[in-house]
């Protein structure tokens, strides 16, 4: 029997005037990790929150904070997003000149690298850097908005990516994010997904229903 991914919820759905009540309540729900989707309203057309509130939320829960940064330029802000709490630092090639370097700049402040590809960021850029990542995040809508809709030209890359990891023989994690709910997940899994991001999915209809929609997600 395949294993169950891992769900991340992203925050970006979530109440925020009680932000820190609604991750103990996704945690309780069973949740594996926590999707802190950071945008600058000019990388991306749409402005969220910074490292002061992912520092105030980090005495909330254990769980791992997955920190996905739509910012422009990155580099100077990733000591910050690593000192207020992220485990895992995500990161677009198109938001700095040198990926390969901020992968770097990840890695050695004890974090986790990420990689993230729009849907039009072909596979191929993973090619030079799969060595320096720990996880591959494809965005299966255009990154700045939740509520957006499943763009399934992106499951023929996740099953190109899954194979690049395959050749690799190494744990790489291979997360999608955007259009995430109880129909579209089991494409992605079936892709070759093992963690998904879902806000709307997670978040619908308040905390009585956060541990159902998890195991939704989860296909349980
Ligand atoms: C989009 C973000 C996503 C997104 C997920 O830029 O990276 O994490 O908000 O939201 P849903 O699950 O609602 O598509
Ligand atoms: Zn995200």
């Amino acid at each position: 029997m395949a294993t169950a991914p891992l769900i991340a919820p992203s925050i970006l759905s979530a109440d925020f005037a009680k932000l820190g009540d609604e991750i103990r309540a996704i945690d309780a729900a069973g949740c594996d990790w926590i999707h802190v989707d950071v945008m600058d309203g000019h990388f991306v057309p749409n402005i969220t929150i910074g490292p002061a509130v992912v520092k105030a939320l980090r005495p909330h829960t254990d769980k791992p904070f997955d920190v996905h940064l739509m910012i422009s330029p990155v580099d100077t802000y990733l000591d910050a997003f690593a000192e207020a709490g992220a485990d895992i630092i995500t990161v677009h090639p198109e938001a700095g000149p040198h990926i390969h370097r901020t992968l770097q700049h990840i890695r050695s402040l004890g974090k986790k690298a990420g990689v993230v590809l729009n849907p039009a960021t072909h596979e191929n850029t993973l090619d030079y850097i799969i060595d320096d990542v720990d996880l591959v995040l494809v965005m299966s809508v255009n990154p700045g908005f939740g509520g957006q809709s499943f763009i399934d030209s992106q499951l023929r890359k996740i099953e190109a990516i899954r194979r690049k990891i395959t050749d690799t023989g190494r744990d790489i994690h291979l997360e999608v994010d955007g259009g995430v709910d109880a129909q579209t997940a089991p494409l992605a899994i079936g892709a070759g997904a093992d963690v998904l991001v879902a806000g709307t999915a997670t978040f619908r209809g308040g905390p009585g229903k956060y541990a159902e929609n998890i195991k939704a997600l989860k296909g349980l």
